[in-house]
């Protein structure tokens, strides 16, 4: 046995240190540095010290035959869709998400659509009795299907259970918290535990050709490993997210080796399990109060689809010396930055108002193209005029008030036109814009013609001077 040294792992990002303090200076957490036993880890431990002189290995040109990667494919359009055409065999992805988020439930359904296609699925939970997962797959309609059970936690054993039998399909392990490996020491759901139980588990896809998918808890106070410290490990990472209080779950993936990255499943969680949510503009738009002052909406894209959500905004005189800015499914310096345009060129000054910002329906936007919705959100609030119900927004503002095409405004608009909008306010030198009857375009080159526009619908205090 190689002689064990103690070191200290950041749980949540995997920074190594050598003593023990209470902030991570890697990822800047507090109270995530738990003491390891370092040592082990698949291929380390027993095998390390007896040094095996090096092999040599072929070198390859560039140019030569490429397989398209075999995929599964589940059936699940929104999961496909997220996955980039379905899981490619032999490959590892990783799901994360927040504790209670639907992470079971999702690949419950997943296993059963594929088993129903002729898949063999092999489930493996560690975290739950094999009676719990049975009354989930009762609840989802999903009992009758061929889907083999689990209830495992050794990494050793279950790869010894997988070897007897049949090669399956798609293996899931849920979760790789609860995962542990006889090579290493550490307690299960450290760093060195959950590396070394992926590790093994990554190796087993590459050559055995099943696909496994990995569940991983995020974790917020340290005591588990979370997600983030495998993410360069596997093939593919989809983060599983939602806003506590609202149905919508979104399967968002951030990295995929076989795929694009900027693709978003959609889902609506209900009492029979998520249900495909192929349209989810109507669900962003459903309950919308399209006059009340500060809403704008916004034509965004969520990789290749279009999706309209509503941003609201709320400006209101501040109490304290220093206004709140407070911001739910969008950029905090993303808003600072257009309330500094608004001051420095629009002489739309902010400085003595809280401004509340929120994306409606739990959504989460992380493009820059919401600039000019926001900035209409915010300039409608403080004048107190409505925006007209029937007009969308997109464009990038630059810091000097310059208003900058997007990408896929023909996209963008023909979503828009589907869903009722007859009008669209958009930056001026935007390319590709097809001609329809139905939509009127606005364009807008700065941000103070957007301002002016909005004045139009009613008085803007602007430059100090409050009614
Ligand atoms: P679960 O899949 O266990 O979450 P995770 O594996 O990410 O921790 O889902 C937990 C929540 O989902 C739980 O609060 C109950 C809810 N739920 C439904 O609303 N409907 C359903 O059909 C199922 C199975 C769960
Ligand atoms: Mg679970």
């Amino acid at each position: 046995m190689a002689k064990s040294k103690l070191t200290f792992i950041c749980q949540a990002c995997g920074a190594v240190y050598t003593r023990w303090q209470g902030k991570c200076e890697s990822c800047g957490e507090w109270n995530t540095i738990v003491e390891e036993n370092a040592s082990g880890g698949i291929g380390g431990g027993p095998q390390r010290g007896s040094r095996r002189k090096g092999r040599p290995s072929a070198l390859l040109p560039l140019s030569g035959e490429i397989e398209e990667a075999p995929r599964i494919v589940s059936g699940i359009d929104e999961l496909d869709r997220a996955t980039g055409g379905g899981i490619v065999r032999g490959s590892a992805i990783l799901i994360g998400g927040d504790p209670g988020i639907g992470k079971s439930t999702l690949l419950m359904q997943a296993a059963a659509a594929l088993a129903r296609r002729g898949n063999s699925v092999v489930y493996v939970s560690g975290e739950e009795a094999v009676a719990q997962v049975r009354l989930r797959a009762q609840r989802l309609q999903a009992a009758d299907t061929d889907v083999m059970l689990m209830a495992e936690t050794n990494v050793e054993d279950i790869l010894a259970t997988l070897a007897e039998a049949k090669r399956p399909d798609l293996l899931i392990i849920d979760s790789i918290q609860t995962l542990w490996s006889d090579f290493a020491e550490s307690a299960p759901g450290t760093v060195t535990q959950v590396r070394a139980g992926v590790q093994a588990l990554v190796k087993y896809a590459k050559s055995s050709g099943s696909a496994v998918i990995l569940v991983g808890h995020v974790t917020k106070d340290g005591q588990i490993a979370g997600p983030r410290v495998v993410e360069h490990m596997v093939d593919a990472v989809l983060y599983f997210e939602g806003e506590g209080g609202h149905h919508f779950r979104i399967l968002r993936t951030v990295k995929n080796r076989f795929g694009p990255t900027d693709e978003i499943g959609v889902f609506e969680m209900g009492g029979e399990g998520l249900r495909e949510v192929a349209n989810p503009s109507e669900l962003f738009l459903g309950e919308r109060n399209a006059k009340s002052p500060g809403a704008a909406v916004f034509a965004g894209m969520e990789g290749t689809r279009p999706v309209l959500v509503e941003i609201q905004a709320l400006v209101a005189p501040s109490a304290l010396g220093t206004p709140r800015r407070a911001v739910v499914g969008w950029d905090q310096p993303r808003l600072a930055m257009v309330l500094a345009v608004l001051d420095a060129h629009c002489g739309v000054r902010l400085g003595q108002h809280d401004v509340y910002l929120n994306v409606a329906g739990g959504f989460r936007i992380s493009e820059p193209a919401a600039d000019l919705a926001v900035a209409a959100a915010l300039v409608s609030s403080l004048s107190g005029a409505p925006l007209p119900s029937d007009c969308v927004y997109f464009g990038e503002v630059s810091l000097s008030g310059a208003v900058r095409p997007v990408a896929h405004a023909a996209q963008r608009l023909k979503e828009a036109e589907k869903l009722g909008f007859s009008r669209s306010v958009l930056p001026d030198s935007t390319a590709d814009l097809p001609k329809s009857p139905g939509m009127r375009v606005e364009a807008v080159e700065a941000l103070p013609d957007l301002v002016a526009k909005v004045a139009a619908g009613g008085a803007i205090p602007g430059s100090g001077e409050e009614a």
